[in-house]
């Protein structure tokens, strides 16, 4: 369907809006993207690479004081990416803006923000908050409410993370409504050259960065720029140190750290083969059983190096609405349309070494979903058991 064919309809904002999405679309790559759609095959994907153990180190008190001299002199700078579309909690409104309902009423963003002064004790680490074209706007009135909760509106820098038109079945982009491509944030993996394209990266050079932590929007209990990843990111020399909790149980459906033919990397819970997800090493542990809990530290030298580098895609089939023949807005009972994102962990394949650290359950309490697990309501419940409120 042309995409402009309603555009005689509608006010002249949204007809210039709806022209440029249309035409920054990149067809030769949404082209290449829907062929790989059509090829993929879950399965043989999981089973060509050679998936190997990693083994975590375990949180080394002594390397807080290494992390605080890092932080203390400027070198240190944190990334929460907060791009995402948050459709399971169903929140309307970024999800960092979410009350998780603490009797303080702190928002994810101020419990990060909470935590990121934590860390630094006395120096303000930098923060850098990536958000998607749809949260761009609320994400930032929230902070400008909020006088950036004290932190220094000069500390906090915003930057936008890319899009990607969503195709339907026949592997064209469509419209959500008469005015509007359907569109969707290009995944976390985004946040590289994202930051790169928008100078983030030159804007910490000038403030003498060289360690930067990575973490996502939704873990209530983050411990933001901890200290002690940082200095065990220096001591390492590690082109990635990351956050590991040890799994709950085999069946807990997490990405954990491991070798993907020989190279650092997170295999997804669908892709990891039975006989690999039950293993148990002879002290009875699991042997894949450091769940990725996105929290890592980057040298600020290979987030420039992965920037230049493209990462594969991931498909994921959604239920999207989409204008019909008429100019109706149809919602699909069934789902009807690819989208497309890139992952921060398959940067790892492109870094030489990788240091997993894990760390205590208490250190994860993600929100996810509405209700039950991984909501608002556990996540809660988890951090007043710690005594925040
Ligand atoms: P999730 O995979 O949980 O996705 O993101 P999501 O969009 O927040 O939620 P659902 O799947 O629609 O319910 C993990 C982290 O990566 C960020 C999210 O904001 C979250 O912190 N993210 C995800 C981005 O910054 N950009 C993206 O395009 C996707």
């Amino acid at each position: 369907m042309d995409l402009l064919r309603f555009q005689d309809e509608l006010d002249a904002e949204t007809r210039a809006s709806l022209r440029q999405s249309v035409s920054r679309i990149d067809y030769p790559l949404m082209k290449r993207l829907f062929e790989s759609t059509k090829s993929f095959d879950a399965s043989k994907n999981a089973s060509e690479r050679k998936v190997s153990p990693v083994t975590s180190v375990r949180k080394a008190p002594e390397l807080f004081e290494l992390g605080q001299n890092l932080i203390r002199g400027g070198e240190a700078a944190a990334v929460t990416m907060a791009g995402g579309q948050g459709t399971r909690l169903g929140h309307k409104g970024p999800k960092g803006t979410y009350d998780i309902g603490l009797p303080s009423h702190r928002s994810l963003f101020e419990l990060q923000c909470d935590s990121l002064r934590a860390a630094g004790g006395g120096t303000i680490i930098p923060w850098y908050i990536m958000t998607g074209e749809e949260n761009h706007a609320a994400t930032v009135a929230f902070f400008e409410k909020h006088g950036y909760f004290g932190y220094g509106k000069e500390n906090i820098r915003f930057f936008r993370q890319g899009t990607l038109p969503l195709l339907n079945t026949d592997g064209e982009p469509f419209l959500s409504d008469k005015g509007t491509l359907c569109t969707g944030p290009d995944g976390n993996g985004g946040v590289f050259r994202a930051a790169a394209e928008q100078g983030v990266y030159e804007d910490m050079e000038t403030r003498g960065v060289k360690y930067v932590f990575i973490c996502g929007v939704d873990n209530a209990a983050v411990r933001m720029a901890d200290p002690v990843l940082l200095g065990l990111a220096k001591r390492s020399g590690s082109e990635i140190v990351s956050k590991s909790v040890a799994k709950r149980s085999p069946e807990e459906k997490a990405g954990v750290f491991c070798l993907m033919d020989g190279k650092p990397g997170v295999i997804e819970y669908s892709e990891l083969p039975d006989e690999l997800r039950y293993l148990r090493g002879d002290d009875g542990e699991l042997v894949y059983n450091d769940a990725n809990i996105i929290a890592h530290v980057f040298p600020l030298d290979v987030l420039k190096r992965i920037s230049e580098t493209g990462l594969p895609y991931h498909t994921a089939f959604k239920k999207m609405p989409y204008v019909d023949e008429t100019g109706a807005v149809v919602v699909p009972e069934k789902e009807n349309a690819y989208k497309y994102e890139t992952f921060v962990f398959d940067a790892f394949a492109y870094c030489r070494d990788m240091t997993v650290m894990r760390v205590d359950r208490k250190e994860f309490s993600p929100v996810k979903n509405r209700t039950g697990q991984d909501s608002p309501e556990t996540a809660r419940a988890a951090l007043e058991a710690q005594g925040i409120r």
